[in-house]
């Protein structure tokens, strides 16, 4: 890990205003400087370099952020990588050692840990073209039962491991490397009696490689119908499985319009080598929130192709979700007559897939065709239902002109007069706004989340409590000097936040103040980019302040506190309200 002293002096060695003018063309705008957005396209200027505030923003995609979160955005790097681009930029080597902020690890050196896992995978390689009749059985189980060509056998490096408990590690102690190292890499297991053997055994096998090239871990199936069918290396400290995706250092130069999340590697493996470079799959688990963002820095939208089976259909609906989350737009597709995208490709060949591909359902055509699935419109009542469902679903949605598609659609769907439909979505829109104004946003949200704030999504529950909570948070992130009397004076807690990205970034700004951490340098760490963004904004709205900074951090805290007390009376109002209803019925 790499100290925050050495973070630090990364970022003071950074000026952002050169930084940032090396990728977009600047032009000054009073104290700051201006010019077209390089992570949305746009005709006029609204992307904003604050030199004196080492920050960014862009007032027409949100993007902002410090030094470090420009970098990670632009370069499509994670922190830590993010953080060595800018030290190699600025001519600072950085150590990596144990620091206090960390949990502190017993140092292992990655680069040797690359070497090794690269060396393994050129050894299982050779193995799979060796005269062995095993692992001609192996070769041919790729070549002949799953028809891939010698040629992308190649191109993603598959192999062979022995059928032998030593004959791989044999090879690798022969190269140098240690029984602990291999423990290490998860290339060896270690018995309770003490002794060693290979992890990987009589399994056809699939290296995993980051975007940078390395080999970080490997996959490897069973040839027949034993289980476990795969066996994928669990976490090393060159692999966390959550954090990468099988192929994305094919698909990255593939994928800036989409993406293509498949649930196996040989679904990936069959899409590349049909032509199709933009795929990529998950390591064996459920796809998770780290993984979703690092699909959002590479793509505008992922389109799901997972079994077609009712596991798989039910990990496409948590899919959507989660990609949705992170601002993506997302289809699911659906394979008919296939179990998988590999079987469809090969039954039906790669055209149709692309087909399939175009046709790519929306994320309102699927929910169309879930509700269409689950009633019979010839029957009147059934179709009301599906037309109401619909309806809602609609009224979720926040582009006037996207919402005339749907009802279009729906208006052909169900054979019902568009107008109809328009004037029942307007009415339920009116009704869910004033829903709102009645203090019940809780339960309307969970109905209609169209109108939500992605990124902060509490935000619209006590829009007056949030923005107070932007003024103050956004005091203290522009104005260091203002922090040490709010948290040592303890004028704020993490009660006097309403909502969970409010509370979180208080939390980040104390424990950074704690640790003397003046310039927020794991920010861009423990934020996703999106949040980054906020807080940028709220950062900008503060910026003008000059004078009387503290009197009006404190008027702003007062303010936060007495609006929180009000939704706190407010809401007990409600629950008054309502037990008297529910009293009221009884009695009735
Ligand atoms: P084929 O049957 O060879 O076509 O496999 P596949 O690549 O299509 O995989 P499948 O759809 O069966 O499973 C999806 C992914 O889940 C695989 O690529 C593996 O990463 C993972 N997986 C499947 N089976 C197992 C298992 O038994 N153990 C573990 N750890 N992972 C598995
Ligand atoms: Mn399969």
């Amino acid at each position: 890990m790499i100290s925050r002293e050495t973070i630090e002096e990364i970022l003071v060695r950074t000026d952002i205003q050169s930084l940032i003018g090396s990728y977009v063309s600047l032009k000054r705008a009073g104290s700051n400087l201006k010019g077209l957005c390089p992570f949305h396209s746009e005709k006029t200027p609204s992307f904003t370099v604050y030199p004196s505030s080492n920050s960014f923003y862009c007032f027409g995609c949100s993007a902002g952020g410090d030094q470090i979160s420009f970098i990670m955005k632009m370069e499509h790097l994670d922190y830590p990588d993010a953080v060595e681009f800018l030290a190699k930029r600025a001519g600072i080597t950085v150590e990596e050692h144990d620091s206090a902020q960390y949990t502190s690890r017993p140092k292992v050196d990655k680069k040797r840990l690359y070497e090794m896992n690269a060396t393994a995978a050129r050894y299982f390689h050779a193995q799979l073209f060796s005269d062995d009749p095993e692992a001609r059985e192996a070769l041919s189980y790729f070549t002949e039962k799953r028809k891939l060509s010698v040629a992308t056998i190649k191109h993603f490096g598959l192999g062979y491991a022995p059928n032998s408990f030593d004959k791989f590690s044999k090879f690798m102690l022969s190269r140098g490397y240690s029984y602990d190292e291999l423990v290490t890499g998860f290339l060896c297991g270690k018995s309770e009696s003490g002794r060693y053997f290979d992890a990987f055994r009589n399994r056809v096998m699939f290296p995993i490689i980051d975007v940078s090239g390395n080999v970080i871990a490997f996959g490897g199936r069973v040839m027949d119908d034993s289980k476990p069918k795969y066996k994928n290396s669990s976490d090393t400290p060159v692999f966390k499985k959550t954090r990468n995706l099988f192929a994305l250092n094919f698909a990255r130069t593939a994928c800036e319009e989409s993406l293509i999340l498949c649930e196996g590697y040989m679904d990936v493996i069959a899409l590349h080598s049909a032509g199709i470079t933009n795929a990529v799959a998950t390591l064996g688990t459920a796809i998770t929130a780290e993984q979703a963002r690092l699909m959002s820095r590479y793509t505008k939208s992922v389109i799901i192709s997972y079994d077609s089976d009712e596991a798989g259909q039910r990990a496409a609906a948590r899919a959507l979700r989660m990609l949705e989350e992170v601002g993506l737009t997302v289809s699911v597709l659906s394979v008919p007559g296939a179990k998988d995208p590999d079987e469809y490709i090969k039954t039906y060949g790669v055209n149709k897939f692309r087909e399939v591909i175009s046709g790519a359902k929306s994320k309102f055509e699927y929910n169309l065709s879930k509700v269409l699935g689950k009633y019979d419109i010839n029957l009147p009542q059934d179709k009301i239902n599906a037309l109401h469902e619909l309806e809602n679903i609609i009224s979720a949605v926040y582009s006037v002109a996207e919402r005339d598609v749907y009802i279009q659609t729906v208006s052909k769907r169900l054979s019902v007069d568009a107008s109809a439909i328009r004037a029942d979505v307007d009415r339920i829109i009116a009704r869910n706004a004033a829903a709102y104004k009645r203090g019940e946003a809780q339960q309307v949200r969970r109905d209609s989340v169209g109108y939500s704030d992605r990124v902060n999504p509490d935000f619209i529950k006590a829009p007056t409590v949030a923005r107070n909570e932007e003024n103050v948070l956004g005091l203290l992130l522009e104005f260091p000097e203002h922090r040490r009397s709010v948290f040592e004076g303890e004028l704020l807690t993490e009660d006097d936040f309403f909502t969970e990205l409010g509370k979180q970034l208080f939390l980040y700004l104390k424990s950074a103040y704690a640790s003397g951490d003046e310039h927020l340098v794991t920010m861009s760490e423990v934020f996703s980019d999106e949040q980054m963004g906020r807080a940028a904004r709220m950062r900008v709205g503060r910026m003008a302040l000059t004078a009387n900074g503290k009197e009006v951090l404190l008027d702003s805290i007062a303010r936060l506190k007495n609006s929180m007390e009000k939704k706190a009376a407010e809401s007990t109002d409600t629950i008054a309200a309502l037990d008297a209803l529910l009293q009221k019925k009884r009695n009735g």
